[in-house]
């Protein structure tokens, strides 16, 4: 080994030990440390939007699908909201299968009963297939979650 060699591989060696065996362990472990906050975060981020996303509820079966289809046949919002929206005529029924038994609803739906006698206006009447489906779709809209609290019984001063 000549002198110059030398001096290069002592110089190299001071250089390393100025980089200590404790800052390296330091550095190591800060790059860790960053790396398991950064998966933590993500892991938080995904799972977070994950619920969010559930919180929206299911999509409407194919049955509730065809009493929306139903509902629109036979004109139901002309007289009835759902979340506050449609006619000012009728009770709101976004939480209607909440406070009517399933055969209350299909009975009222089929027999289409005088709703006022003074004028002999009949409520409409449906084909039995075409009450099943707008059930299953009342069903459904009173899952979707939302804030609308809904207006149980006919709102007041309408429908004179
Ligand atoms: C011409 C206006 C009008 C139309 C159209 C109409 N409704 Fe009604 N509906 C009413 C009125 C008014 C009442 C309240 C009757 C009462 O309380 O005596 C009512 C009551 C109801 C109720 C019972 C509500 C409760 O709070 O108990 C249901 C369920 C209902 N309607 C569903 C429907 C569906 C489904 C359709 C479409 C097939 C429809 N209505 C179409 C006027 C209407």
């Amino acid at each position: 080994m000549n002198r110059s060699s030398k001096k290069n591989s002592d110089s190299r060696q001071s250089k390393r030990s100025t980089h200590g065996r404790g800052e390296v362990r330091r550095e190591r472990l800060f790059g860790l440390t960053f790396i398991a906050v950064a998966t933590a975060g993500m892991a938080i981020f995904i799972w977070l939007n994950y619920l969010s996303v559930r919180s929206l509820g299911d999509s409407p079966s194919p049955l509730a699908v065809l009493g929306k289809q139903a509902w629109q046949r036979a004109g139901c919002v002309e007289c009835h909201t759902i979340f506050g929206n449609g006619g000012y005529n009728a009770p709101d029924l976004t939480r209607v299968t909440d406070r009517r038994s399933d055969k209350e609803i299909t009975d009222w739906l089929t027999t289409g009963p005088v709703i006022r006698p003074t004028t002999k206006t009949a409520h409409v009447a449906v084909a039995p297939a075409d009450a099943e489906s707008i059930l299953e779709f009342l069903k459904y809209i009173a899952t979707v979650p939302n804030m609308w609290d809904g207006q149980p019984g006919k709102p007041k001063g309408a429908g004179r």
